[in-house]
This record gives C-alpha cells, structure tokens and sequence, in this order.
C-alpha cells in the first residue's frame, strides 16, 4: 500500500474536510503519497487527480462543505462505467481509496472493491442514516444547527403565541427531528417508522392551551410527511394560528463541531491504518465510543432509525 486516493460524495456534510486532512496527514506521516480525487465518481471518470502535500489539507478542519467537492454521478450506477473507473484506478498505481460518503457512496465503494480496489467507507451525511454507527460525521453539526433555528423561531412563536410545524433533513431517516426534538423540547416529532396520528397531536396541542401554553413547536422529518400539510391540517382542526418552516440547506452547511471534527479525524486516520493492515470493503464507524469497521453489506442491509425511541421520549416530555 503505497498509493492511495481519497474522494468525497453525495451529498456534502460539514466535517468531510476534517476527514480529508485525516487521511492524508495519516497517509504522508506512513510514508504514502495520496491524491485528492475532485468532484466524487464524476472527477475519478475524468482522472480529476491532485497529489496532496501535508500543505494541501491546512486551514479546512474548522470549514463546512467540501474543497474536494463532491457530485451525484449517475453514470457511476452502470457496471461498464464502474469497470472503467477500476482501470483509471489501476492506471495511476492507486493501491486503495477512501471514500467519504453516504450510503449510495458505499454501493459504489463495494463494486469498486469487488472489480479488485480496495476501498474503505467514512460515513459523511447530515441524515445520521448508515446502519451499524452509532453517528455519521455532520450529523452534529446539523443538529446544532436545527437547534439553533428551532430556538429563534421559538422567539417570534412566543410573541405571537402561533404553533409552528417546522421540516428538517434526513431522507428516511428521522434522527435528526428526533434528536432535535428532544432538544429543543417540542411538542411532537413526526418521524418516518412511528405511527403517527394528526388527532393525538391536536389533543394534545389543545391540552397544552387550556393548561396557559401559549405557543408549540412540532418537528418533521421531511421523510414522514410535508410539514406544509400538516401545517394545514392543523390549523383547520385547532383554529390556532399556524405557521410552517422548512429549513432546507441551511442544515447542510456550517462550520463543523467540534465532535464532528474529532469523530472526522478518527475516522480519517483508521481508514488508512485500515488500508495499511491489507483491509478492503469495510465501512468505518463509532459504537460506544470506540472506532469500528465493519462490512460494506452489513452497513447496506438497512437504514439506521435510532433516533425512533427519542421520539417517544420528546413526546412523553412534552405532555
Ligand atoms: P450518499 O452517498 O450521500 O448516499 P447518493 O445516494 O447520491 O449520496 O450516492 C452518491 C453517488 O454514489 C451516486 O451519485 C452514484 O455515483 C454512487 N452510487 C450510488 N448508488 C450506487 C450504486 N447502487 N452503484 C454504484 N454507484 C452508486
Ligand atoms: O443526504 C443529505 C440530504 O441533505 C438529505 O437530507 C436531503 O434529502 C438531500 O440530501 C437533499 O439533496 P439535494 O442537496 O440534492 O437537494
């Protein structure tokens, strides 16, 4: 293992830079050399290459985004297209690639490893959604960020005494409304695999006005509904006045926390030492605080939902 690649894909998360820096700076200090591969699957079919000095990777660790930018590349799905890109690979010596993603990046990650690259996976998605990790890099960050949303939309709620249904991120995974939820003390959270019934919530948010509540928040994950309905149908069946808040990309951004940052650098750094002990087709994650790798099938069998049961409790809390 000599020559070795890192990309960033999918969608972007805040920490991915981080985790760039923690693999190359891990890669150079064993005596490797590293290339930086641009814009995800689309740059590695345009040999979008640059060789990474420790310099390359200064002054990112506390930036969002990704300066390696990433791509959805849809060409990349077709097998002809996946064997290319093993040849370009093969082509410039590369010995492994890390790529940095979620887990569509992983499927390409796995049929790279197949066509003979070994290839190791850093969860990186705002979604919190890759199965067998207990958290992917961003996902704080996003959290943090919904949270202090949530907290200045609960200035003007108060004001106004109004019930807000506000949408967050997260595919089909409801962790970050769950974990926000709790959080910011909402009312409810509608996540994509609990049961989730309109009346209960109109008792309840008629229930917090008689006892002098005079305003409520309500969080949706964007995969268990659209908050513009539930925003409708709550104002017909309470009369309260409602307003609705998708917060959209503003999620996606930011400067990474500082457990982003660490979990970036941990992750970072085992994925070379993984590449380094002869490892391919593994998926790096966190369990009870300690750094794991596990099977790219394992981690794509299904999609994390633990923030299901925080749901409950910001119900139960919320009373
Ligand atoms: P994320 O990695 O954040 O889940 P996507 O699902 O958009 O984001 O996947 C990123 C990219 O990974 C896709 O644009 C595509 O190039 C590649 N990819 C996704 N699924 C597959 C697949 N089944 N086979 C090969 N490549 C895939
Ligand atoms: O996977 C991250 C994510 O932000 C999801 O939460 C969201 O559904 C999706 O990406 C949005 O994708 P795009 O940036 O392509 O609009």
């Amino acid at each position: 293992m000599k020559r070795i690649a890192v990309l960033t894909s999918g969608g972007d998360a805040p920490g991915m830079n981080a985790a760039v820096r923690a693999v190359v700076r891990t890669a150079i200090y064993n005596n490797m050399e590293v290339f930086g591969i641009r814009y995800g699957y689309a740059g590695l079919l345009k040999e979008d290459f640059i060789k990474m000095e420790l310099g390359s990777v200064g002054d990112l660790i506390h930036r969002g985004g990704t300066f390696l930018y990433t791509a959805r590349c849809m060409e990349f799905y077709e097998e002809e297209t996946q064997k290319r890109a093993a040849e370009i690979l093969r082509k410039h010596e590369i010995d492994g690639l890390v790529v940095i993603g979620g887990d569509g990046s992983y499927r390409g990650a796995m049929k790279l490893t197949n066509l003979g690259v070994p290839c190791i996976g850093i969860p990186a998605t705002i979604d919190n959604d890759i199965f067998g990790t207990e958290f992917t890099i961003g996902f704080d960050t996003a959290i943090n960020t919904v949270l202090d949303a949530v907290d200045k939309i609960r200035d003007t709620a108060s004001s106004h005494e109004r019930t807000y249904v506000i949408e967050v991120m997260g595919r089909d995974c409801g962790d970050i409304a769950a974990w926000a939820g709790v959080a910011t003390g909402a009312e409810t959270v509608i996540v994509p695999n609990v049961p989730y019934d309109i009346n209960d919530t109109v008792k309840k948010l008629q229930r917090g006005r008689a006892r002098g509540k005079q305003y409520s928040i309500i969080l949706v994950a964007e995969g268990a509904g659209s908050a513009t309905d539930i925003g409708k149908q709550i104002e017909e069946l309470t009369g309260f006045d409602t307003r609705v808040t998708i917060l959209g990309h503003v999620q996606r951004g930011g400067s990474p926390t500082a457990k982003d940052r660490v979990l970036a650098s941990e992750f970072g750094s085992y994925a070379v030492q993984l590449l380094l002990a002869g490892k391919k087709g593994r998926a790096i994650g966190i369990e009870q605080n300690r750094i794991i790798d596990y099977a790219f099938e394992e981690a794509l069998k299904k999609t994390n939902q633990q923030g299901d049961k925080l749901s409950i409790l910001c119900d139960q809390l919320s009373i």
